[in-house]
């Protein structure tokens, strides 16, 4: 179940408790441990982009990270752009920052069941979280994003898991989560900004605060719709500027943002149980009764 926050966990303290690279044997096979991280890693400041034709990529890149609404119709089905789940354009630690990423693959998913490229890993998101169609491999928005991470990884190791992957493994809740507490903890503490329908803001016909629910959210398939996952991002980094939520509140108020409507998952198989069954055996409420519904029914049922 919290499959995927744990074996980010486990994979920094491996990587913390790794020795030196004594454990680095030609002869080791599966026992050998890379060296250890040096420590926190920095990633190089945008003054750094360098000048012609790869700086002008790398900048795109950006450019599309945090205004990924330019590839809505093409690309991008909902109202968020990536910069929204990864913060401080894709820098933060504990915010899946793409410097941790970036050395991470090619690797297995359980997901979708093979090995990822880092492409591929990207395309995820487009289709989940940005409830959109990906852009194709060597498109030019697929370069240009790809050059980004890229860039911000410059320097930092290949194949080890850096402190400040992911979002951090959260601690389980002292009481199981409760939607019904979590109504209280959004309507206090994250209302105020995403609105009081979840359905985020707009100014001048720009998101200024990113939808929570609703048809412009990301969809059931993405990972922000596991309870667990959002718990582990919205703790370190939620009510935006004062993240001072307790454990027990993160995981409620993720319950509650997750047992609202959104955009239906793409691998719906045309049947509500049977698309759980294969999909969501994981911490979610797919397919459960909420707020007088039945999640993820499609209109009508
Ligand atoms: C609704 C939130 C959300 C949005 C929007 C979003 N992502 Fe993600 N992204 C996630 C989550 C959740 C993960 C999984 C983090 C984890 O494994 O702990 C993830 C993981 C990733 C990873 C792999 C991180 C790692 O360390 O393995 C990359 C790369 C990535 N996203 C890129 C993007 C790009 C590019 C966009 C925009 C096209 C985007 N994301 C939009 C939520 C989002
Ligand atoms: C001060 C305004 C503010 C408050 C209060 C706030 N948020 Fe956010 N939240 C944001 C902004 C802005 C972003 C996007 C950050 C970015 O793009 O850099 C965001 C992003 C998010 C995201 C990921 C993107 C998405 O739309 O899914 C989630 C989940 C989230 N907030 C949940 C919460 C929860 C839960 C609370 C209450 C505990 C909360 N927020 C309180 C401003 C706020």
């Amino acid at each position: 179940m919290i499959r995927k926050a744990r074996s980010i966990a486990l994979g920094t303290a491996v990587a913390a408790l790794a020795l030196p690279a004594a454990a680095a044997d030609d002869g080791a096979g599966k026992s050998y441990t890379p060296p250890r991280p040096p420590g926190d890693f920095t990633p190089p400041p945008d003054s750094a982009i360098p000048d012609g034709p790869m700086g002008d990529m790398i900048r795109r890149g950006r450019e599309l990270f945090m205004h990924t609404q330019k590839l809505s119709g093409d690309y991008v089905g909902n109202g968020m752009n990536c910069v929204n789940c990864h913060l401080d354009r894709g820098r933060k630690a504990s915010s899946a920052p793409l410097w941790a990423a970036f050395g991470m693959f090619p690797a297995y998913r359980g997901k979708n069941d093979h090995v990822n490229t880092m492409i591929e890993r990207i395309q995820g998101c487009f289709r989940y979280s940005m409830d959109g169609t990906p852009p194709p491999a060597d498109s030019k928005p697929m370069v240009a994003l790809l050059s980004y991470h890229f860039w911000l990884a410059k320097g930092a190791p290949v194949g080890v898991a850096l402190p400040g992957r992911g979002f951090p493994a959260i601690d389980k809740p002292d009481k199981p989560y409760s939607v019904a507490r979590g109504k209280t903890v959004y309507e206090r503490e994250c209302a105020i900004c995403h609105g009081s329908d979840g359905g985020g803001r707009k100014a001048e016909g720009t998101w200024v605060f990113p939808p929570l629910w609703g048809s412009e959210s990301y969809n059931f398939g993405a990972g922000m719709h596991r309870i667990n996952t959002a718990a582990a991002f919205i703790k370190p980094n939620m009510p935006l500027g004062r993240p001072d939520l307790t454990t027990q509140e993160a995981w409620d108020v993720a319950a509650y943002i997750n047992s609202k409507p959104r955009p239906q998952d793409p691998r719906f198989t045309g049947e509500l149980a049977q698309t759980k069954k294969r999909f969501h055996d994981h911490m979610c409420l797919y397919g459960t009764e909420q707020h007088g519904r039945t999640l993820g029914a499609p209109d009508g049922e």
